[in-house]
Formats: structure tokens, C-alpha cells, sequence
């Protein structure tokens, strides 16, 4: 039988420091360090690279495999069989729902897809040219004063309304982002709508016409939303549970999220790969920007590459890149330059000695920004459309952590690098 802890021996101490090993239902063991700080000495690890900082049942994946699982069900057969309403309530409830509990969740759903009439004049305060994620982290923010009801985190049924609403109002915020930053009317939501086809309906209609979307994009979208939707501890959603750990409302905690995810080394990178793709410009080019991502001197990097987990394909861009095909062709638009220099940099890369041995393969944002760009999503929607997806991950880990017994705030450490004690210094004597 395997020692069930880790033993640490500090260099002035005599008796080894005993460390609980814990296996959780797949993936690496965890040592159990958090008695460690009665010893007077603290682990280091910047970035959290071998830190696991809690437990989680939502979601695994196996960085080497290559695999993606949420509640033990693979996200290539999610993808295939399920669309973005069911996956939510997989992430929710931890089961796929039988055929009432799905006409309920939706219905449940539905009842909140408006947003209160006062929110819309929020989005005035803005400028047209604002980046439409600076528009969302302040209009998510914005929700908790509008839901003094539900915001008892202690209560479950208050949790669960929370969850709702957030689920179905992101994609009306979402959408109406877009419209004010077009200059076009905001498009209230439709009931009688599926969940993908009416975030398409408000971001694209317009009260001089009743076009419906067109169902091969709704599929596209909704896929996109599937593989978006959770991927375990990454940034925001790290960012959501820490907010969350404080106490805060659920409403502040995803903006919060939203936040994180903006960034270009995290979900803002869609939108980096397609300024890339335009910039590369031709295939001709390709070798010149491969060669760049290599340079220490040079800050280019391949936007769409590389993951701090996966060191193997990235099984959601395998998806991504049939959907892609699936897409374009559909559309006849199978010679979108963008998508012709897409596939090149990936076959060119994936030879390259560099991207070999650093494990650096495309990840879920290589194609997606592709795919939006084909549906007619502008680049600068692109991480307001991951941040609507990924919604229901944040909640769910939020709805985990705070359902937990003995839930404590979440404060690291630090190495403290900084001056020791020193006299103040009266201001006529300072240099
Ligand atoms: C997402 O965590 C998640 O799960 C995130 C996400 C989710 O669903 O929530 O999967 C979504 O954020 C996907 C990642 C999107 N970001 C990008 O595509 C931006 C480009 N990628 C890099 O910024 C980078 O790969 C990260 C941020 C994704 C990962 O960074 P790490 O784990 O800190 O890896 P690293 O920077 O230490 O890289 C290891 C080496 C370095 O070289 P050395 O210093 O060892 O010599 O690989 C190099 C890096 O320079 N490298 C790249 C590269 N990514 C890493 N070189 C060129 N091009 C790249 N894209």
C-alpha cells in the first residue's frame, strides 16, 4: 500500500514534516500543504503551476492525453450530441437532463431573458467606440443593483435564480453590446427562440426586417458556446472563485471573471489571432512570424498556440477546426484567406523543432475567431461571445465552491523581496 503522505525535511529541523497525499477520481495525486504554514515556512509557486487550489468535480482534463471531460462525459461527444442549454445543466447539476428536466431548465431560462429596462440606458453612459468588453465587465457588474432579491449566497434557491439570470441575460448584454456599438437598436429577446438562435436574432436583426438566422450558424454558434462553456481552474474562473471566497455577490464575481478573461494570454487571444492572421497577411509570410514567436528579443508570439495544461492537441480545437471546415463550406466560403493561412501556420508549426519541443500545439482559440468572423461577429465581440459561454463554468464553480461546508476566504502569501525596517526620514533631510 502506497505511503499516504509526503515527507518534507527542512534543513534545521530533525523530524520530517508529514504530508497528506490525496488522489482524487482521475489526474494527478495533490500533496496536502496546508498545514504547512504552522511550520513557519510556505510553498512558492508563481502562476500556480503545481498548485491545485482546490477540489472540483465539474470538469478534468488531461493536459498529455489531450482529453477534456465535463462531469466524466468527453466535450467531443458534448459537441456532438448536446447543444449549449444542455451542457449548462450538465455543469449545473452534474447529470444530463431527462426530457422534463430539460423543458423546465429552458423554460426557467426563458422567463429570463430580458433585462430591466433601466439597464439599457446604462449602456449611454458609454462611448460608441468603447471596446464592447469594457461595456460588459460594467453592465454584469451593473446586475447586482438590479437583483437585491436573490442575493443571499448562503440560499440555495438564491444561488439558483442567480444562475439563471446570468445564463439567460448574457446573451441579451452580449448582443446588446454589439448593437450600441453599431449604432443600432437593441433587439429584445424571443421566447419561442432556441438559446443560440435568439443571441444571433438580437445581434443581427433589425426592426426593418424579419430575417431569421440562419440554422447552419445557429449550430456553429452553439457549438462555439459548448466548447467554451468550462475548462476547470484557468484564470477567470480562478478569479471568480477567489472574488467569491470573500463573500461577494455572484453578479460581481463573473464581472470579475469577464475581466480576467480579456486578456490576450487568455480569452482575449481569439481576437489576437485574428489581427495575427490578418497581419501574417499571406502564407508567403509565415515562416517570417514563426521565426519571430522564437525570439526572446521579439515580444510576437503565436496567438492561438501553446496552454499551460495541454501539452497535446487541445481536443477542443480539433473540433473547432471541423466546424470551421463544416462552416466555411456551408457559406462557400472555403477560400476565406484567413482560414487558408490558418491551416498553413498550423501545418507549418507543428513540424517546426521549436513548437515540437515545447509542446506548443493551437488551442481553443486558434479557430474560433475564424469561424465568429465567417458568421459575421466582429473581432472585437469575440471575447464577449467567450465570456457568454463560459458563464455557466464560472457559476458553477462559483455555486461549488460557495455550497461547500467550510468555505474561508482565499489569501495566499507571498516572498516578501522588499526593504527590511528603516528610520523614517523627516523630509529635510531626504536627498
Ligand atoms: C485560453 O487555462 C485555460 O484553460 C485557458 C483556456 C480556457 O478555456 O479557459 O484554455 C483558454 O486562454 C487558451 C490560451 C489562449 N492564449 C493564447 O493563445 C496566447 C498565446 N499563448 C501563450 O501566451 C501561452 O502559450 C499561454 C499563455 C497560453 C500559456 O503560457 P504558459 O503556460 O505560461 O507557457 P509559457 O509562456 O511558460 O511557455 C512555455 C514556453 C516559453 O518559452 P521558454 O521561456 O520556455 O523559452 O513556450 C513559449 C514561451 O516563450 N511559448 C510560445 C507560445 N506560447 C508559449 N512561443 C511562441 N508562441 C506561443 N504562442
Amino acid at each position: 500500500m502506497a505511503d499516504p503522505f509526503a515527507k518534507l525535511i527542512l534543513p534545521d529541523q530533525k523530524e520530517a514534516i508529514q504530508l497528506p497525499i490525496k488522489e482524487g477520481s482521475l489526474g494527478p495525486k495533490v500533496i496536502d500543504i496546508s498545514s504547512l504554514s504552522n511550520h513557519g515556512i510556505f510553498t512558492y509557486d508563481p502562476g500556480f503551476r503545481s498548485t491545485a487550489s482546490c477540489d472540483s468535480n465539474i470538469t478534468f482534463i488531461d493536459g498529455d492525453l489531450g482529453i477534456l471531460l465535463h462531469q466524466g462525459y468527453s466535450i467531443e461527444d458534448l459537441a456532438d450530441h448536446s447543444d449549449y442549454l444542455e451542457v449548462c445543466y450538465l455543469l449545473l447539476q452534474g447529470e444530463l437532463p431527462n426530457a422534463q428536466q430539460r423543458a423546465i431548465f429552458e423554460h426557467k431560462i426563458k422567463n429570463h431573458t430580458l433585462v430591466h429596462e433601466q439597464l439599457s440606458k446604462f449602456f449611454n453612459g458609454f462611448r460608441r467606440d468603447a471596446h464592447p468588453m469594457a461595456v460588459m465587465c460594467g453592465v454584469v457588474g451593473a446586475l447586482s443593483a438590479f437583483y437585491h432579491d436573490s442575493l443571499d449566497i448562503k440560499n440555495p434557491e438564491h444561488r439558483e435564480i442567480c444562475a439563471l439570470r446570468l445564463i439567460a441575460k448574457m446573451p441579451t448584454l452580449a448582443a446588446m453590446c454589439h448593437k450600441y456599438s453599431i449604432g443600432q437598436p437593441f433587439v429584445y429577446p424571443r421566447n419561442s427562440m432556441t438559446y443560440s438562435e435568439n443571441l444571433l436574432h438580437m445581434m443581427f436583426s433589425v426592426p426593418s426586417n424579419d430575417d431569421l438566422p440562419n440554422p447552419v450558424l445557429v449550430k456553429a454558434i452553439d457549438k462555439i458556446l459548448i466548447l467554451h462553456a468550462d475548462h476547470e481552474q484557468n484564470a477567470s474562473t480562478s478569479t471568480v472563485r477567489l472574488a467569491g471566497s470573500s463573500g461577494a455577490n455572484p453578479f460581481a464575481c463573473i464581472a470579475a471573471g469577464i475581466t480576467a478573461l480579456w486578456g490576450p494570454a487568455h480569452g482575449g487571444a481569439n481576437e489576437a489571432v485574428l489581427k495575427m492572421l490578418h497581419e501574417i497577411g499571406d502564407v508567403k509570410h509565415i515562416g517570417k512570424y514563426i521565426e519571430r514567436s522564437k525570439d526572446k528579443n521579439d515580444t510576437f508570439r503565436l496567438m492561438g498556440f501553446g496552454h499551460r495544461v495541454y501539452k497535446n492537441f487541445d481536443p477542443r480545437a480539433k473540433v473547432m477546426r471541423q466546424t470551421c471546415h463544416e462552416v466555411l463550406s456551408e457559406l462557400n466560403k472555403q477560400d476565406d484567406p484567413l482560414f487558408k493561412i490558418a491551416l498553413k501556420l498550423e501545418e507549418i508549426a507543428l513540424q517546426d523543432d521549436y513548437f515540437i519541443q515545447k509542446k506548443l500545439y493551437p488551442n481553443v482559440d486558434f479557430y474560433s475567431g475564424i469561424i465568429l468572423n465567417a458568421i459575421g461577429i466582429p473581432t472585437n465581440m469575440f471575447t464577449v461571445i467567450f465570456s457568454l459561454a463560459r458563464t455557466v463554468g464560472w457559476i458553477a464553480h462559483w455555486t461549488e465552491m460557495i455550497s461547500a461546508p467550510g468555505l474561508s476566504i482565499s489569501r495566499p502569501r507571498q516572498l516578501y523581496t522588499g526593504e527590511k525596517n528603516r528610520p523614517f526620514i523627516a523630509m529635510q533631510y531626504r536627498d
